[in-house]
């Protein structure tokens, strides 16, 4: 069990991209925490999404903080714009990095919170050998690349161990959960010790945002 307040992340992937200022408006509102952008970029996930200056727009008028996952190849390339357009969380994949510890570093040294990912194949066990440079792990409960998708149940596991390695390591992190959260598995991943849940499908496609956020806490 996270021993965290839950926060809740809306993916405005599921948003109505034709009215997204408002969108983020009525969300905010609605009582999220924070605002999670998916970039996508079409390598290293079979998805194009939207980048740099859709981010540089929304951070001109966020009120709450901006939580960048980025689902790109070669994101050393990136971090220091997307820090600079306005992302205040900076989640890169440990499969798209060759030099993990140096790249999260690179994050925090631009005055970030810097987060790794990881896919539902990939283990979690080297986080022992970067979790001093880690600020937040997100466990990917869907294969990335579309909102909608059917949670992952062996998510729970890693979230759990993932909890046990920082405790281990004696470090105080955000745990996030993405892809498939519901309010019907929400309990489940808060007792395997997540403390963000992002959520796109179960926030944007309900008529009362402020009710679909509070039933995910
Ligand atoms: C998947 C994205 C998720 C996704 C979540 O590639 O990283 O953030 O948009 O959407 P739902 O909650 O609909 O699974
Ligand atoms: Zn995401």
């Amino acid at each position: 069990m996270s021993d965290k307040k839950v926060l809740i992340a809306p993916s405005i992937l599921s948003a109505d991209f034709n009215k997204l200022g408002a969108e983020i408006d009525a969300v905010t509102k609605a009582g999220a925490d924070w605002l999670h952008l998916d970039v996508m970029d079409g390598h290293f996930v079979p998805n194009i999404s939207f980048g740099i200056p859709i981010l540089d727009s929304i951070a001109k008028n966020a009120k709450i903080p901006i939580d960048c996952h980025l689902m790109i190849t070669n994101p050393e390339q990136f971090v220091e714009k997307f820090a600079a357009a306005g992302a205040d969380i900076i989640t890169v994949h440990a499969e798209a990095s060759f030099h993990i510890e140096r790249l999260l570093t690179q994050i925090r040294s631009l005055g970030k919170k810097a987060g790794v990912s990881f896919n539902p194949h990939t283990d979690v066990e080297m986080l022992k050998h970067v979790m001093h440079a880690v600020d937040l792990v997100l466990i990917m409960s869907v294969n990335p690349g579309f909102g909608g998708q059917k949670f992952i149940e062996s998510s729970l596991a890693k979230i759990a161990r993932v909890k046990e390695i920082a405790r281990e390591h004696g470090r105080d992190i955000h745990i996030q959960v993405d892809g498939g959260i519901t309010r019907e598995n929400k309990d489940a991943v808060i007792k395997a010790g997540a403390d963000v849940i992002v959520a796109g499908s179960s926030v944007f496609s309900k008529a009362d945002y402020a009710a679909a956020i509070s039933g995910l806490r």
